[in-house]
């Protein structure tokens, strides 16, 4: 066992996911943010790690601590690839292959000695979607082997050398081919789209390869926005550069070749210069552009539904898995739909990056009176998630593509089974947000599922959890092991089985006993109430650390410390959620 310390800029969803994994291998891991060299270099003399990770690290390590412990580096790129833009450069030159590698901090940047790495195939997505996915399954398949090899204490990493190809300066064969090579940042200036010159998929690319951060700076309407959210326009064409049409939260802007929906923009120079619906911050100029409905060949979906045998599938791949309160109203018509079709089962899907990150927090910021907006958005979750638990008609599943945080994870919990990808990471706790109470009927929920004591320890926690735990917990069904496209295989075939058994009616009759009597136990009613009434005081009391803790939240503003929940080396005492959450 390592007592393993990561030294990162955030406790992202990469980091997490090796958090999990490697404590899993039996590790200890703390970690602590990158905030100056002086906070790492004391984090390091209070832990004395026998390993540094850096899994997100945007600068370079301090000499004295990497010339004294072995300092690991995961870098989004191949082998040989350097540079601050290795993702971004990746989906910009339209790489058919890239990867992850982990290599030893020296004193040049990403230049240290080769431990592993892992290649896969991209994909035509953003470079968000593509981290939390392909980059993250071969981060963490990198990392373990990195780790292994480190235990096993006589492994010499391949130096890095670009005019050597063949022999290596270590006594061992060359194992890693190196691919890649130094690149520069990638500017604005580079990105910039050149509407008049540019192909519907080159301005695709560019926009994806920014997204989600910095995003493409580009001019709208004598206005300078950075876009994100970018997708295929099939049928609608227009003179290039110009906005054609309007759907949902989307704009759609002519290329030279067709066109391409833009779902969020985020305008530097206003009030809010955070990413928000595309159709919000240009309302006033766009009233005389056509409203499209969204179909399979045209226009922005964010909601869909697809059917196979008695089989019901939703999607709704929002924006980060934010909902805001019209998002929840429109999927909750949508649900509702699905219950009158001729179906035995409704599979609710979320986005292949997330399931749901709950409500909208950067709408709420932007409107006029936060706390009326988080009132109305809590409630617009809370009637799909009532709809949900009473469904009497269909078994329901929510199959987890991607990651849910908060109340997307309580949400989730109101179906009757939840089958999550193998590497999916939950964050079912809402007190980071500035001591939310949380609702969508999680202290219904979650007892229900987790029973009492370890319901009280889960949102107690404020942890990111695996699926291994969240299993072994009761908070979801079934793991399946499987990502990307082989789980949604998966999911299908299961689905279809679980409408197919004889049992089913029986099933379906259990189940609609089970939510009488939970009913004549405690109506859900009361527990709306009873969350809603400490929502109301989070949103309109006296004491405004929600408001605080979302503004922090929204406009990104760098913490201070590191959370004393993953910072194992700074506590002085035990900490109530430091108790084991599984109760065996
Ligand atoms: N509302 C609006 N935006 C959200 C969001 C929400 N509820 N949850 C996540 N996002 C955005 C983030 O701002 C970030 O935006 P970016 O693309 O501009 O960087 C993006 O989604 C990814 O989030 P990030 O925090 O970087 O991902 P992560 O994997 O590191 O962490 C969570 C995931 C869920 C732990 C974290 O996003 C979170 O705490 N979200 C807030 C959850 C919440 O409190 N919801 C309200 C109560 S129901």
């Amino acid at each position: 066992m390592l007592r393993i310390l990561f030294l990162t800029h955030a406790f992202n969803s990469l980091t997490q996911r090796l958090y999990i994994e490697l404590q899993q291998q039996g590790h200890e891991v703390s970690v602590e943010f990158d905030i100056n060299d002086i906070v790492a270099i004391d984090a390091v003399s209070l832990y004395q790690p026998d390993l540094i990770i850096a899994p997100f690290l945007k600068r370079a390590i301090p000499d004295s601590i990497w010339k004294n412990t072995t300092c690991l580096i995961v870098h989004p790129g191949i082998a040989g690839d350097r540079g601050p833009s290795a993702l971004d450069w990746a989906i910009f030159n339209n790489e058919v292959r890239w990867g992850v590698t982990v290599l030893q901090a020296n004193q040049e940047m990403d230049a240290g000695d080769i431990w592993t790495t892992q290649e896969f195939m991209t994909r035509h997505t953003s470079k968000a979607s593509l981290y939390r996915n392909e980059v993250t399954e071969a981060a963490t398949i990198a990392v373990l082997k990195a780790v292994e090899l480190f235990q096993k204490g006589n492994y010499i990493p391949q130096p890095l050398d670009y005019n050597n190809t063949e022999n290596c300066a270590t006594p061992r064969k060359r194992l890693i081919k190196i691919k890649g090579r130094l690149q520069p940042l990638l500017t604005q200036k580079l990105r910039s789209i050149h509407w008049y010159e540019d192909s519907t998929e080159t301005v695709l690319r560019k926009i994806r390869s920014a997204d989600g951060f910095p995003g493409v700076l580009d001019d709208i309407l004598g206005c300078e926005y950075y876009l994100y959210d970018a997708h295929d326009e099939q049928q609608l064409t227009g003179k290039p550069g110009e906005l054609i049409a309007r759907c949902g939260v989307a704009v759609c802007r002519a290329t030279i070749n067709g066109a391409v929906w833009i779902g969020h923009l985020r305008n530097k120079q206003s009030e809010h210069p955070f990413k928000l619906p595309a159709t919000r911050l240009l309302a006033k100029s766009i009233q005389h552009l056509p409203e499209i409905e969204p179909d399979q060949q045209t226009g922005y979906r964010d909601i869909w539904y697809e059917q196979a045998g008695e089989v019901g599938y939703l999607h709704f791949p929002f924006y980060n898995g934010a909902m805001g309160t019209e998002q929840c109203q429109r999927l909750h018509g949508a649900y509702i739909e699905a219950c009158q079709q001729e179906t035995k089962v409704i599979v609710l899907m979320g986005g292949t990056d997330f399931w749901s990150n709950g409500m909208h927090l950067n709408l709420i910021e932007a409107s006029q009176s936060a706390a009326d907006e988080s009132w109305n958005n809590i409630n617009a979750i809370n009637d799909l998630a009532l709809e949900i638990i009473n469904t009497n008609s269909h078994l329901t599943v929510a199959a987890l593509q991607g990651n849910a945080g908060a109340g997307g994870v309580f949400l989730a919990r109101a179906v009757d089974e939840i089958w999550a990808s193998q590497g999916v990471i939950l964050n079912p706790h809402y007190k980071d947000m500035g001591n939310l109470y949380g609702s969508e009927y999680w202290s219904y929920l979650l007892p229900r599922y987790a029973g009492e004591e370890n319901a009280e320890r889960i949102v107690q926690a404020r942890l990111p959890m695996g699926t291994q735990e969240a299993l072994s917990l009761g908070l979801i069904n079934e793991v399946i092991e499987k990502n990307g496209s082989a789980f949604v295989q998966d999911v299908k075939k299961r689905a279809a089985d679980m409408a197919d058994v004889p049992a089913y009616s029986l099933r379906l009759e259990y189940k609609n006993k089970c939510r009488a009597v939970d009913e004549q136990h405690k109506a859900l009613a009361d527990f709306r109430q009873e969350e809603l009434k400490k929502m109301h005081m989070n949103f309109f009391g006296f004491d405004p650390s929600y408001h605080i803790a979302r503004y922090n939240f929204v406009y990104k503003v760098a913490k201070s410390r590191t959370p004393l929940t993953i910072a194992l080396h700074r506590r002085t005492s035990p900490l109530v959620e430091e108790q084991p959450r599984k109760i065996v």
